[in-house]
């Protein structure tokens, strides 16, 4: 099992879009197990985004992510990071495949509605800053009918 974090940045939330988002990820059969809206504040937003500290957008990008709301989730299942990673599609979302977040929302790269996770290490480092207080961990009994029992 693996816990992934994705936002729904602030364009999806005034685009209206937060349930469109949430709906694809458990009708894939993922388990929602942290949820929350939040305004961020950007000393946590720098952390997240420190990798690309030294990019030319990286002003434009904190100011965005930090010009409203976003909604934080953590999502589980067998792959999930990967798994969350192919729904989200490729980060322009002008180029992004049809089907995937990006690809039926989006038009640009900077306005491209979500975040996730990239790898592990990533995953567990963004889930402690955003979920520092833990997930919720609850049985889900439609997963019996989601994983293949023989893997
Ligand atoms: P995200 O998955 O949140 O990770 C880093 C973000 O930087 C990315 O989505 C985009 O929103 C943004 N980004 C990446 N490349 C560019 C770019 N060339 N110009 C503007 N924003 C970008």
């Amino acid at each position: 099992m693996e816990t992934t974090l994705v936002l729904v940045k602030p364009d999806g939330v005034q685009r209206g879009a937060i349930g469109n988002i949430i709906s694809r990820f458990e009708a894939k059969g993922l388990q929602i197990v942290g949820l929350k809206l939040l305004k961020p504040a950007r000393e946590l937003l720098e952390k997240h985004y420190e990798v690309h500290k030294e990019r030319p957008f990286f002003g434009s990008l904190l100011g965005f992510m930090s010009s409203g709301p976003v909604v934080a989730l953590a999502a589980r299942g067998e792959g999930a990071i990967g798994v969350v990673r192919n729904l989200v599609g490729a980060t322009n979302g002008a180029e992004a495949a049809p089907g995937t977040i990006r690809g039926d929302l989006g038009m640009s790269k900077s306005f491209n509605l979500v975040h996730a996770s990239d790898g592990a290490d990533t995953a567990a480092f963004e889930l402690d800053l955003w979920f520092g207080e833990g997930t919720v961990d609850y049985g889900l009994d439609n997963l019996r009918w989601v994983n293949d029992p023989e893997a």
